[in-house]
């Protein structure tokens, strides 16, 4: 699985995206150390605190399959589904990336256009 694969896998996450209040619809695709893929969307609610990020969406699907060891998020978004810049996880998702994931070892790829992307470690992320 390449670094393009998951962010591809991502992108058409995207295309799930429950997202009718802020129009932002986000892909996750998130990689264990198995070498299986579990994709997230996010889901809103018109109460805005159950609303969950798409990299929440992938990571809870991953870890109650019994996933554990995990090594790469690829994450994408954009308003209307456009992607025209980094979708940075927010601080729960962040949260939650710390509570399972080695922050020197853990990647994040980040999509800057459906073209251009950069990897960073969770460290640096936070
Ligand atoms: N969102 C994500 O899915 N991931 C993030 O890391 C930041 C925000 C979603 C939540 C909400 O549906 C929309 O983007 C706007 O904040």
């Amino acid at each position: 699985m390449t670094d393009l694969s998951l962010l591809t896998l991502a992108i058409e996450a995207m295309e799930k995206s429950y997202s009718p209040y802020s129009g932002c619809k986000v892909g996750a695709a998130l990689l264990t150390k198995s070498g299986k893929i579990y994709t997230g969307t996010n889901i809103e609610n018109a109460a805005f605190s159950p609303t969950v990020c798409a990299e929440r969406v992938a990571f809870f699907k991953a870890i109650s399959e019994g996933e554990t060891e995990l090594s790469a998020i690829a994450v994408v978004g954009g308003k209307g589904g456009k992607v025209d810049g980094i979708f940075a996880p927010c601080g729960v998702c962040r949260q939650v990336m710390m509570e399972f994931c080695h922050p020197e070892t853990f990647e994040i790829i980040l999509a800057v256009s459906t073209e251009h992307y950069e990897i960073i470690t969770l460290k640096e992320l936070l």
